[in-house]
């Protein structure tokens, strides 16, 4: 149930943390990847491409609506997708410019979200099957730890948006659902001041103990999972 060989899984925000370790974890299970971010992610597709899978990569924001429809459009297969991209300044809304970075923030975690979900989910109602993952935040299930609260919002946006999706898809053999990770040691917590002990199980999360979760979403072993939101947060909150 777990195998990915002959299938193809789109993920956004791909060149590093979380996103990159569910690149790695599904090559390794046989999966071909089409991988997208801000940055390039040619270094990881060589890494992937080493061990065997067939990779694709494209850089752009996921903000621009026409350029996450041309390269979903441009995939002859989308098995799953991944949407993983995220921002997360760890701000004060007292800050003269945090209108400003209120408008980024929604626009990457909540529009930028829908931007490729949009046709990813509607090739896979067409072909009937498929499996869509957002990574949204424990800040979207309880406030969070630090975070403010434009990501707060955007984040509890897509965990609705996410049940939104899966009610619509599910009668044509698509599953939509989610993982709300807690803290976890990523370049996006470099100045985020979390506090471990603050943290049931004592640490941050590594971004392959987020990854596997998100796969095991991607995979037919989540066949029954609709509307979920997977809580992986190390206790931090227990719905
Ligand atoms: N690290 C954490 O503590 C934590 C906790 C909860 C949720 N998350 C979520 O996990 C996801 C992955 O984050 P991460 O921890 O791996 O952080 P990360 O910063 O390592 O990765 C995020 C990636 O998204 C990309 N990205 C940002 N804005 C983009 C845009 N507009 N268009 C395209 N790509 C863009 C970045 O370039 C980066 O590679 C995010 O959605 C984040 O909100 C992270």
């Amino acid at each position: 149930m777990l195998s990915f060989e002959g299938k193809t899984v789109l993920i956004t925000g791909a060149a590093g943390g979380i996103g990159a370790e569910t690149a790695r974890i599904l090559s390794g299970l046989g999966a071909n990847l089409a991988l997208c971010d801000l940055k390039g992610c040619d270094d990881l597709a060589d890494e992937l491409r080493d061990v065997g899978a067939d990779v694709v990569t494209a850089a752009f924001d996921i903000r621009d609506r026409a350029k996450a429809e041309a390269f979903i459009a441009a995939q002859p297969q989308l098995d799953a997708i991944v949407a993983n991209a995220g921002f997360c300044p760890w701000d004060d809304w007292d800050d003269a410019d945090w209108d400003d970075t209120f408008d980024r923030v929604v626009d990457i975690n909540l529009k930028g979200v829908i931007n490729v979900m949009r046709p990813a989910i509607t090739g896979m109602i067409a072909q009937k099957h498929g499996k869509a993952v957002v990574v949204a935040s424990v800040a979207g299930r309880m406030g969070g730890l630090r975070a403010s609260p434009h990501y707060v919002s955007a984040k509890g946006g897509v965990i609705s948006f996410t049940k939104w999706m899966a009610a619509k898809t599910a009668p044509h053999g698509v599953n939509v659902n989610a993982v709300a990770p807690g803290a976890t040691a990523t370049a996006m917590v470099d100045s985020s001041n979390i506090d471990p002990s603050s943290i049931p199980i004592g640490r941050m999360a590594r971004a392959d103990e987020i990854a596997q979760p998100v796969v095991f979403l991607c995979s037919d072993a989540a066949s029954y999972m609709c509307g979920a939101t997977l809580d992986v947060n190390g206790g931090v909150y227990m719905g």
